[in-house]
């Protein structure tokens, strides 16, 4: 059966086992970097095991409703107040006069946008007939195609790359920044001289301090984040819209309800609870306590920076792979410049057509193929956000393979 599913985002190993328990990969096995699972972030969670304990009594939530008067009447006020005070903390979207809508994580609130966008439209560019248009410049996320596509709505479809956009009808545009796959920052990109009329929805899932440098505060009509990316969390599905327009959040609010009446309580209080925790200890911080755990973002961005100055040395001795660079930003978080350090590594093959082949074929390394992110084929997404023993397997082999052509 898993076979025959569509190769939907991220999470989805396609079939193949997982390597979660492998201690030591012999090198006839798999190394699955095709996944974004975010399992980095564990070792920080593991030191704040107590910290962060939620105990959930049996007579706790039984109801679907949280709050009901708030628009995204199945949202806790704490984890609202939770997600305003990351924000606050972090500086990384307004949220001021802002209508905040929670979802099964961002994926669900994607098809929510999507559904509000479209149905709110009455623009003659966008009559009742035809589908708006939902656009992303490659390289886009891949799972953008396939969840625009899966019920084959007639209210939007799949229109492809922004870059190429030219239909003088209304599109929606998803722009994602810092951009999976590729770490790009980003801004709209359809050219709008063909005159087509456009509503953006911002996908912020890597706009946190540990990944980029936070540059501004983020202020636009519909902005998507999500717990699985901020903290690693993903296994909750956590995300959470911040909307301008109240009738777009109360649409949003009907599609979930419509979907899934809510969000759990359960999940809802564990996010809240860890973004609390974060929130608490950079206040302990400020205040002066000598806290012997790390900062989360200041460790998480260390764990990265160490993943890819580890590659990065070992991509420059090779004649085979080519990673994207990165400026340095002032980062109005951290308060210094820094440099990004992106969720995944967009590797451009120079040896063969087809980057992932060539990985599967010489390393048994799964990688997820510049292809299915509209793109082409020399480029393939690596996940580094993966666990510690499968990264370090896929630098040894990287290297090997590098210390194989040298003898040739
Ligand atoms: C850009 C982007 N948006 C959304 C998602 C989905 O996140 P969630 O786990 O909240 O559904 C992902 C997951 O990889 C992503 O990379």
């Amino acid at each position: 059966m898993l076979a025959n599913l569509p190769a939907v985002p991220d999470l989805h190993n396609n079939g193949l086992p997982s390597s979660d328990t492998n201690a030591s990969l012999p090198i006839s096995s798999v190394v699955n970097l095709d996944r974004g699972d975010t399992v980095l972030l564990e070792s920080y969670w593991r030191k704040m095991s107590d910290e962060c304990t939620v105990v959930i009594k049996g007579w706790e939530f039984l109801s679907y409703a949280s709050d009901l008067r708030s628009v995204c009447w199945f949202m806790t006020p704490e984890l609202r107040h939770a997600i305003k005070r990351l924000h606050a903390l972090v500086g990384n979207a307004e949220t001021h006069d802002k209508h905040i809508v929670i979802g099964n994580g961002s994926t669900q609130l994607f098809q929510a946008s999507l559904f509000a966008l479209s149905s709110s439209s009455s623009s003659s560019l966008s009559p009742a007939d035809i589908p708006m248009n939902v656009v992303a410049a490659a390289p886009y996320y891949s799972g953008y195609p396939v969840e625009t596509d899966i019920v084959r709505s007639s209210l939007y479809r799949w229109s492809g790359d922004a870059l190429k956009y030219d239909k003088n009808e209304a599109y929606i545009e998803i722009v994602t920044s810092p951009n999976n796959p590729d770490g790009s920052i980003r801004r709209p990109m359809v050219n709008n001289k063909c005159g087509g009329e456009g509503k953006l929805i911002h996908d912020l899932a890597y706009y946190w301090p540990h990944y980029t440098p936070i540059t501004h505060k983020a202020n636009h009509d519909l902005m998507l984040f999500t717990f699985s990316k901020c903290t690693g969390h993903s296994g909750s599905r956590i995300g959470w819209a911040i909307v301008k327009d109240i009738e777009i959040a109360k649409k949003m609010t009907t599609f979930i309800v419509m979907n899934s009446i809510g969000v759990s309580k359960e999940s809802q209080t564990r996010a809240a609870k860890i973004m609390k925790v974060v929130c608490d200890s950079y206040e302990n911080f400020r205040f002066g306590s000598k806290e012997s755990v790390e900062l989360f973002f200041e460790y998480s961005r260390r764990l990265l920076k160490e993943r890819w100055e580890k590659l990065r040395e070992v991509i420059k001795q090779s004649d085979d792979f080519i990673l994207p660079k990165f400026q340095r930003a002032y980062c109005n978080f951290t308060n210094e410049s820094s440099e990004t350090y992106p969720a995944f590594a967009w590797l451009m093959c120079e040896k063969d057509q087809d980057c992932t082949s060539y990985l599967d074929k010489e390393m048994k390394v799964l990688a997820r193929s510049g292809n299915r992110f509209g793109c082409d084929p020399r480029y393939a997404r690596i996940n580094m956000l993966t666990r510690g023993d499968d990264f370090d397997e896929f630098l040894k082999r990287l290297s090997d393979i590098k210390d194989l052509s040298c003898q040739m």
